[in-house]
């Protein structure tokens, strides 16, 4: 089944997340984009907790965020319970955080990386699964800790 994929940023963030919307129009996936529809000033929270609650409801299987740097985004959107947004601008690590963290949110800054670099990160992310086995019982650390201080 194709990923249905929720996408957001903030002013920072805003043209990088069109040439992402465009790429994940070209490769033909299910996806929505929340806004910011102009590069005027937002609040990235707002942004982050959108598209980390979507994803978590289960009404869209992963979620892109992107902001001037990517922390801050990143910062609010592992806030929302069950979201586990991993800030990536390389492509080792976008890989390894799929295999190892099942990352559910990539975060990224507009303001950080390049384009092509983004688009490729992006690509490598939707493709890599999660490894499961003993990455399976760390993970479930987090969320044991997360119910647990909520
Ligand atoms: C907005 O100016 C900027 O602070 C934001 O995009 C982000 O970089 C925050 O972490």
């Amino acid at each position: 089944m194709a990923l249905k994929i929720a996408i957001a940023s903030d002013h920072g963030g805003f043209e990088l997340k069109q040439k992402i919307v465009t790429l994940l129009a070209d490769l033909g996936l299910v996806h929505t984009d929340f806004g910011p529809t102009s590069s005027d000033a937002v609040d990235y929270p707002d942004y982050a907790f959108l598209v980390g609650s979507k994803v978590v409801s289960g009404e869209f299987d992963r979620g892109i965020l992107i902001c001037g740097t990517g922390v801050g985004i990143s910062i609010a959107a592992n806030k929302v319970k069950g979201v586990r947004c991993a800030l990536v601008h390389d492509v080792f690590t976008a890989k390894a955080t799929r295999q190892h963290n099942d990352s559910n949110v990539l975060a990224m800054g507009g303001r950080v990386i390049g384009d092509e670099l983004a688009l490729l990160i992006v690509k490598t992310w939707l493709e890599e699964a999660f490894m499961g086995e003993h990455h399976a019982g760390r993970v479930a650390k987090i969320a044991a800790y997360e119910c647990a201080s909520n």
